[in-house]
């Protein structure tokens, strides 16, 4: 029996069976089971893959109970103070920071292809009235399939390029037009003399003719905020879009089935919860009620912006947007109602035993959801910016699948549950 590995014993048989174990660079070792069935005919059980490694990744390290997040080696407070979104969204696609140069010629690219066809303009006139952004996000961005299929096979990097360019660049167009189609407002095309974020924010407020100002705290606090959600390794959405991305699906399908996973309450819409939640609660004297029922075991009621599958004792990008969201109550015009009955639950919730005992502190959507609010941006766009941080990370994740050798296709197996035939015998 070799030292670095597992050996299992089926104590009905008394067989026994070896897995290597494979060494990670940094985290728990990993046991290789993929021969698991063809040696023994069982199926490993593991509800929600809490402990499954779906994959060799080299992009995002975590460690949930040290409060640790790092991109390519990087950790998230130094890119997140000192970088740019898109000095991070370089990394994860190059796996290296860009040179000043090569930052300025990122920027070019991404610019260069910020214009939507205008045909893609139909599609948002097809939604209905104030259907949501996500909706007709992820529908966009399938459609970019159908725009582009020059290049469906991504046979070459350049082509590959090509595409995450196309997707980080047009994502802001289409996610501020979304926005003003489902207000009925006139679209704002880009504004080329603009940096990525600010740009983004001028797409989503100005009118035509109208000059708008936007104050600096705002460009850094998005443009951090998309930092903070470029990548997370292997979460529901980044498993979806590798899942798809397995099946030799487009990028583009792929990257538009990551938008739909995040749209979920329990993953990127939950900063949108956060502030519909606070207005529920709607003063600070209901708190008390709604702390007792997130306590109450037959009430499905769960406090929106608190827990976290990952990290236990802190999470780190919610650290530093605590420190942004104090300094935006002094530079901007907070929601003060809000803020009050947020700042209550967070201080009942770090003290209060059914939440430490759990581990459950407030998480990055708590502090985005506020600082989304206070930057005024509607709360339903709130996740299709998750989408436009996170969209470099799944880029980076479906290259990485892509330039595997032994890729398989992604096909769980299960445990049935279900009755045994029932077909009547001829
Ligand atoms: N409010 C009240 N109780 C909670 C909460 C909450 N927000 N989160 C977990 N619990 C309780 C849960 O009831 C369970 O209690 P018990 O042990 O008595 O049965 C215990 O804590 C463990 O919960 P879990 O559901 O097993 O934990 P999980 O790791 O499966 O879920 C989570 C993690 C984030 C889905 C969950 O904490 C949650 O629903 N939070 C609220 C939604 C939210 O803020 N989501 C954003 C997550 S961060 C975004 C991202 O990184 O993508």
């Amino acid at each position: 029996m070799s030292k670095e590995s597992i050996t299992v014993i089926d104590n009905r048989t008394g067989e026994k069976f070896d897995f290597p174990i494979l060494q990670p660079t940094l985290g728990p070792d990993v046991v290789d089971i993929s021969s698991f069935y063809k040696d023994t005919g069982m199926f490993t059980f593991d509800r929600g893959f809490t402990s499954t490694a779906s994959c060799r990744s080299k992009i995002t390290y975590i460690d949930g109970a040290k409060g640790k997040l790092m991109y390519r080696g990087y950790d998230i407070s130094y890119l997140a103070t000192k970088k740019t979104f898109l000095d991070v969204a370089y990394l994860l696609l190059h796996k290296e920071l860009p040179s000043e140069e090569k930052l300025k010629a990122f920027q070019f690219e991404l610019k260069k292809r910020s214009y939507i066809n205008e045909s893609m303009k139909k599609l948002f006139d097809a939604f209905p009235d104030n259907a949501h952004p996500m909706a007709i996000l992820s529908s966009a961005i399938a459609s970019l399939s159908a725009f582009y299929s020059d290049s469906l096979d991504m046979d070459t990097p350049e082509e590959v390029m090509e595409m995450a360019h196309r997707i980080i660049a047009k994502i802001p167009t289409i996610a501020a037009f979304s926005y003003r189609y489902s207000q009925g407002h006139p679209v704002i095309y880009p504004d080329l003399t603009k940096g990525f974020t600010e740009n983004f924010l001028f797409m989503l407020r100005a009118y035509p003719h109208n000059y708008i100002e936007l104050k600096p705290i705002e460009i850094e606090a998005l443009d951090t905020i998309f930092t903070l959600h470029a990548d997370h390794e292997q979460n529901a959405s980044t498993t979806a879009v590798r899942v798809v991305a397995s099946t030799q699906a487009h990028p583009y399908a792929a990257i538009s089935t990551g938008v739909s996973a995040l749209w979920g309450r329990a993953h990127g819409g939950a900063n949108e919860s956060v502030i519909r939640q606070l207005e529920m609660i709607g003063s600070v004297e209901n708190v008390d009620k709604y702390i007792a029922k997130a306590k109450d075991k037959n009430d499905p009621f769960r406090l929106m912006g608190f827990g976290h599958r990952v990290y236990k004792n802190f999470d780190p990008r919610a650290t530093i947007l605590k420190k942004l969201r104090d300094r935006l109550v002094d530079e901007l015009d907070i929601d003060s109602h809000l803020l009050e009955i947020a700042n209550k639950i967070e201080k009942i919730a770090l003290s209060d035993e059914y939440f430490v005992k759990r581990k459950l502190y407030p998480n990055i959507d708590f502090y985005s959801g506020l600082i989304l609010n206070a930057l005024k941006i509607p709360k339903e766009m709130f996740a299709v910016i998750f989408v436009m941080g996170r969209a470099p990370g799944w880029i980076a994740q479906w290259i990485e699948l892509k330039e595997q050798p032994d890729m398989k296709i992604a096909r769980p197996r299960q445990l049935y549950l279900g009755p045994d035939e029932k077909t009547p015998k001829e």
